[in-house]
């Protein structure tokens, strides 16, 4: 058999029985895969056709260490060679676990003192939403259930995480949200400031909203406050000055829980380990995923400090166990590639590399503001989005039928860069955090001359 056939003999084993999820179904079911991604080294993935590309988007923002490491991957193998599993329900464990619990909760941004296992970012919110309501319950306060999140947070896909998350494809069409899901405004300040508002006035005005929004739903009735620090999911919103400290004033003054999800910030995406250090953010818990074994391995964890322990040990008491758990949570092999991740981010200096890398990379993005297309952009660390707009002088969005973010996506895809485009034409910009100065130029040259593509076929439309 010929190349040319075997590609598509793969192509249409996945058409036709692969179902994909965040695809649109009809165009997969018509084409096939989008990209059939066959291998991955440093920065750069190559698919079937024989085509490199820089991948902008870290797989899914997990891929930190790049797609080729020995050292991970020897991690996996002396792992599976010793011992591929063990359960850690009734109270069974295994050494490399209890290393990586003790290892997170002395790098943590709070003092976290507990650390449980999953194996996703969605199933660590999903956990953390069912012990804020088990902990309410053993202190007598079981209709404190709300939980406030923000529009355009992304939480995962379990239904609570999905009821969370504020991204309105994943809700109607499954019957979500539930109740007790309420959501504030996202803080995105190109879009959404008022004529003439500075970001202090309008950080002001994002925190008034979520103090009527406790009051209006009763202050007694609010369980916690969810926020990624800065959003990922909704197109990489960095808040604008003033956001936090004046949020943060209304999470002290209602003594709400505060959770913030790490899944994408965590581990150095923002030049700092945490992105709740970046923001200076004091939260009661945390979830962290992906970067955790730099995306060689599914697993996640939330931390949390020693007074949500104390409440889950009544609950473990009422019921004989604390009644939650995975097959596959803290796995051994994924144990095994944390430890050295977190080892080779120490050996590295990930953080202080993202840092100086930070600066040619916003830099680069910045210079693209000079762009038609581009109107605001945003970033921290290795972390930046560009919000495309028809009319930068009245910040006017693009008719969403010219998906004009997905034209960018492609036609970057087409010169040899993988970029994630967001609902409103928001281009995701977040590569592998090894990426080097040189790529860095290549990949922002290429978005620039995608853009130009757009800008050359849209100019003139409505
Ligand atoms: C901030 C955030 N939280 C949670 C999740 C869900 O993680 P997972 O896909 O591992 O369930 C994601 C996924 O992208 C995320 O970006």
């Amino acid at each position: 058999m010929t190349a040319a056939p075997a590609i598509e003999a793969t192509r249409q084993q996945d058409r036709q029985h692969h179902v994909h999820g965040q695809t649109n179904l009809r165009t997969h079911g018509d084409h096939g895969p989008a990209a059939m991604v066959v291998k991955g080294s440093g920065v750069r993935i190559t698919t079937d056709d024989g085509r490199s590309l820089i991948d902008g988007f870290s797989g899914l923002g997990c891929v930190s260490l790049g797609y080729h490491n020995d050292r991970l991957a020897n991690a996996a193998k002396r792992q599976m060679d010793t011992l591929p599993y063990a359960p850690t329900f009734y109270g069974r464990s295994h050494p490399k676990i209890a290393a990586l619990a003790a290892r997170l909760t002395s790098v943590a941004a709070a003092p976290f003192e507990k650390v449980m296992f999953q194996c996703s970012g969605s199933e660590a919110n999903d956990a953390m939403i069912k012990f804020i309501w088990a902990r309410n319950i053993v202190r007598g306060e079981p209709k404190r259930r709300k939980m406030i999140s923000r529009w355009r947070g992304y939480y995962g896909n379990t239904v609570t995480v999905v009821a969370l998350s504020g991204q309105p494809h994943m809700h109607a069409n499954f019957g979500l949200p539930m109740d007790d899901f309420l959501k504030l405004s996202t803080p995105n300040f190109y879009l959404h400031s008022l004529e003439g508002e500075s970001e202090e006035a309008f950080s002001a005005r994002m925190a008034a909203e979520f103090e009527t929004t406790i009051l209006d739903a009763g202050p007694e009735t609010i369980a916690a406050f969810f926020a990624e620090p800065m959003q990922s999911g909704g197109g990489a919103i960095r808040p604008p000055e003033g956001y936090w400290p004046a949020m943060q004033a209304v999470i002290r003054k209602y003594g709400i829980h505060f959770h913030v999800d790490e899944t994408v910030c965590g581990f150095g995406r923002t030049g700092h380990m945490w992105g709740a250090e970046a923001f200076d953010l004091n939260p009661d818990s945390a979830t962290c995923a992906k970067a955790l074994t730099a995306a060689f391995f599914p697993m996640s964890a939330i931390m949390f400090r020693q007074d949500l322990y104390d409440d889950l040990m009544k609950t473990s008491d009422n019921a004989g166990v604390l009644g939650h758990g995975f097959t596959y949570a803290g796995h051994p092999v994924g144990a095994a590639v944390a430890l050295e991740a977190l080892d080779i981010y120490d050996e590295i200096d990930l953080v202080g590399y993202v840092r100086r890398m930070s600066v040619p990379f916003l830099a680069g993005c910045e210079a693209l503001l000079d762009h038609p297309l581009v109107g605001d952009v945003r970033g921290i660390g290795l972390f930046c989005g560009l919000q495309l707009v028809q009319d930068k002088a009245r910040r006017q969005l693009w008719d969403p039928a010219l998906k004009v973010g997905q034209m960018v996506q492609d036609r970057a895809h087409a010169r040899g860069l993988y970029l994630r485009s967001i609902p409103p034409d928001r281009i995701s910009f977040t590569p592998p955090l090894i990426i080097e100065e040189g790529e860095i130029a290549e990949a922002t040259a290429i978005l620039k001359a995608a853009l130009d593509d757009v800008w050359n076929e849209v100019r003139g439309r409505a």
